[in-house]
């Protein structure tokens, strides 16, 4: 088998540069986990946290707005921000990438999308097994109890916040803040299934917040094949058997409509 390029039915403008042996690879493959970041949210609309111009961390400081101890010290600011942030998500609608995935889930065996992409998104756009290792925005849960909550059962405080009918606790948003452990049912099954993939998709994640950052190296010492699909180089791109770069709004529809075709 020759290493050409893989073209055929995909955009002459694009980088997509799959060779022959890697698609082979791809449409063999029984079980794909692809474990995605906000750059697969991009195109939608809503912002990624590292990009240096319009990444939320390039305005916000994490360590005031995302920690529990930011959450102890200003419940309110950081409600607050999290309300606007919900604001923002409220009218975003997946994009192609996200469709694409869902496709996927579809043509292969087993596929199951990683993501820690609180927003939502996937499910939107159809796929159906999804891990939410960094928890979702639409829920809330007790800041005391771990437990979540249904607005509607939660008592309006005077403050703008709601507390929780049990406990009275504040309620907060059902998200990982930094220096908080993942959920554990999420985070287990996310590492079983890096460790039982054929090919580990790392689609739109800058590959620097762990655990979600080891994901790809555990699959690959498991002998996994490792795509990334990102427009930037990330620490992970040194590694990964193949790179695809461009934006996952571009790419993984061609993706999808190439192993469509030869599967
Ligand atoms: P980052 O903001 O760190 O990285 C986004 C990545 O997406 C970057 O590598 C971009 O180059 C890439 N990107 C931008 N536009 C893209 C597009 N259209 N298509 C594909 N890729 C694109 O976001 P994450 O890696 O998701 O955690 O960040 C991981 C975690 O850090 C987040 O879940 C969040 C954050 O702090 C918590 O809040 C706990």
């Amino acid at each position: 088998m020759t290493n050409e390029q893989i073209t055929e039915g995909v955009d002459p403008s694009s980088n997509f540069q799959l060779s022959t042996p890697d698609l082979q690879r791809l449409i063999s493959s029984k079980r794909v986990v692809a474990l995605t970041g906000a750059g697969v949210s991009a195109e939608s609309g809503i912002p990624t946290f590292r990009d240096a111009q319009t990444g939320l961390w390039s305005k916000y400081d994490p360590m005031q707005l995302a920690t529990p101890e930011a959450f102890a010290r200003n419940p309110k600011l950081v409600w607050d921000w999290y309300q606007w942030r919900r604001d923002l998500f409220r009218d975003k609608k997946p994009n192609a990438g996200h469709y694409a995935l869902a496709e996927m889930e579809k043509i292969f065996p087993h596929f199951v999308v990683v993501t820690q992409n609180i927003d939502g998104l996937h499910r939107m756009a159809g796929s159906t097994a999804i891990v939410e290792l960094h928890g979702n925005i639409s829920r809330d849960k007790c800041s005391r109890e771990n437990v979540v909550i249904e607005r509607a059962q939660a008592k309006a405080s005077a403050d703008g916040l709601f507390k929780c009918p049990r406990c009275g606790a504040y309620l907060r948003p059902d998200v990982v803040w930094f220096g908080e452990t993942l959920p554990r049912d999420a985070l287990d099954r996310a590492f079983q299934e890096a460790m039982q993939c054929d090919v580990l998709l790392s689609i739109g994640t800058s590959a620097l917040v762990e655990p979600a950052a080891s994901l790809p190296r555990i699959a690959q010492e498991a002998g996994a094949f490792i795509i990334e699909i990102n427009p930037d180089e990330t620490p992970l791109s040194q590694s990964a058997d193949a790179v695809l770069r461009g934006k996952s709004g571009g790419v993984l529809p061609q993706l999808a409509a190439l192993l469509k075709r030869k599967m």
